[in-house]
C-alpha cells in the first residue's frame, strides 16, 4: 500500500510487483561473517534485494539502517531486516551464517550440537518463506550443518550447499602464488574434503598456466617433500585459527567468497567451486555425508560435480574426512530425509 507521500508524488502506472524477486538474498545471521558477506553482496551488486535475519534486534536494525544509508553510493538494491521470517519470503537464495562462533582453539566439530539447535529454528522458516529458494549453509562446522540444513528443509539436494572449502581453495591459491610472486586467480587448485582438519590439498591436480606442479616436482606437497611446500597445507588449515587468535574472528575473505557464489546462483554463472554437497556415491564415498568437492553452481544450485582424477592418497584421505564427519552425523537427532 502506498503512503501519502507516495500518493502525491507519484502516478502508478503498473500492479504492485510480485513478492517474487528472482535476485533477492537473504542473509540469517548478522554478525561478522554475515555482515561481511552483506556488504560483499551489496558492493559487488550481486542482489537486488537484500533481507537480514537476526534474533538480536538491536543490532540487527543498526546494521540495515547502516547500510541503507549507503545506497545512495551502490546501484539499485534494497536492504531489510527483521526478526521475523517474513521478511525473507520469495528469496532465490537464503545464506545461512547465524550460529555460534568457533572461540580460539575450538575445533569446527566441537560447535556442532550448539548450532544444530539454533538450525531447527532457522531452515524450516526458510522454507516456509520461500519454498523454491536455494539454501547456502555458511556456519561451522559448514559440512554437518549443511547435513542438517538438507534433512531438515526436505528440499532435493542440488538446492542446499555450504561454502565449504571454497575459502581454504582461496587460501591455498594465495599462498602458492605468494611464493612464486603470480596473482591467486592465476593458480588453479582446489581443497577438497572437511572444511577444517582433515581437508585434502589436491596437488595432483595444481597447476599454473597449465603447468602441473607435480609433473615438475612429484612430491610436492607430502611428507616426503624436503621442500617449502610441504608444510603449505598445514598453513591453510593453520590460517583459520591463526586469525580467530589475532582479531577474534574471520570476515573479508569469507565475505568475498560467499558474494561470488552467490553470483554464480543469481547470474547462472555455472562456475566451479569447491563446496559442500552431499558425496555419496562419489570416490567410494558410501555413508550420507556432505563434504566439498568441486561442483558446478548455477541457478539451480549444484548442478554438476566433477569428477576430479585423484591418486589413491588423495581418495584415501578424502575418504579419512567422509568418516570424521560421518561420525559426528550419526550422533545428531534429525528427521528422515524427504527427497535426494
Ligand atoms: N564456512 C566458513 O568458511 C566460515 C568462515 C568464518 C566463520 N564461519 C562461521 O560462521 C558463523 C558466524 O560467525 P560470526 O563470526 O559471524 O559469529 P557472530 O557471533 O559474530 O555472529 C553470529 C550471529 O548469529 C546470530 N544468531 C544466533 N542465533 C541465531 C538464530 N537462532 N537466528 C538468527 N540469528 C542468530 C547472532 O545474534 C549473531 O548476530 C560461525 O559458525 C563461524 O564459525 C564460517
Amino acid at each position: 500500500m502506498s503512503t501519502q507521500l507516495e500518493q502525491q508524488l507519484m502516478h502508478p502506472v503498473c500492479e504492485e510487483m510480485s513478492e517474487f524477486s528472482q535476485t533477492k538474498v537473504t542473509v540469517v545471521g548478522v554478525g561478522q561473517v554475515g555482515m561481511a558477506c552483506a556488504f560483499s553482496i551489496l558492493t559487488q551488486h550481486v542482489a537486488s534485494e537484500l533481507a537480514l535475519v537476526d534474533v538480536v534486534a538491536d543490532k540487527l536494525h543498526g546494521e540495515v539502517k547502516d547500510l541503507q544509508h549507503g545506497l545512495a553510493f551502490t546501484k539499485g538494491m534494497t536492504v531489510k531486516g527483521d526478526t521475523d521470517y517474513k521478511v525473507s519470503a520469495g528469496s532465490r537464495l537464503c545464506i545461512v551464517t547465524a550460529g555460534v562462533r568457533q572461540r580460539e582453539g575450538e575445533s569446527r566439530l566441537n560447535l556442532v550440537q550448539r548450532n544444530v539447535a539454533i538450525f531447527k529454528g532457522i531452515i524450516p522458516n526458510l522454507v516456509k518463506y520461500s519454498p523454491n529458494t536455494i539454501i547456502m549453509v555458511v556456519s561451522n562446522p559448514v559440512d554437518i550443518l549443511t547435513y542438517v540444513a538438507w534433512r531438515l528443509s526436505g528440499l532435493p539436494k542440488n538446492r542446499v550447499f555450504g561454502s565449504g572449502t571454497n575459502l581454504d581453495t582461496a587460501r591455498f591459491r594465495f599462498l602458492i602464488g605468494e611464493k612464486l610472486q603470480i596473482a591467486p586467480s592465476s593458480v588453479h587448485g582446489y581443497i577438497i574434503g572437511e572444511h577444517g582438519d582433515t581437508s585434502v590439498p589436491v596437488w595432483s591436480g595444481t597447476s599454473i598456466a597449465g603447468v602441473s606442479l607435480v609433473g615438475l616436482i612429484p612430491q610436492i606437497g607430502t611428507d616426503r617433500d624436503m621442500d617449502e611446500w610441504k608444510d603449505l597445507h598445514k598453513d591453510v588449515v593453520e590460517s583459520a585459527y591463526e586469525i580467530i587468535r589475532l582479531k577474534g574472528y574471520t570476515s573479508w575473505a569469507i565475505g568475498l567468497s560467499v558474494s561470488t557464489l552467490a553470483q554464480s546462483v543469481l547470474r547462472n554463472q555455472n562456475a566451479v567451486f569447491a563446496l559442500t554437497t552431499l558425496a555419496k556415491g562419489y570416490h567410494g564415498i558410501e555413508k550420507d555425508v556432505f563434504l566439498s568437492l568441486p561442483c558446478v553452481l548455477g541457478e539451480h544450485g549444484v548442478r554438476h560435480v566433477i569428477k576430479q582424477q585423484l591418486n589413491l592418497q588423495e581418495i584415501q584421505q578424502l575418504r579419512n574426512s567422509a568418516e570424521t564427519l560421518a561420525d559426528v552425523i550419526k550422533e545428531l537427532q534429525l528427521p528422515a530425509p524427504t527427497l535426494e
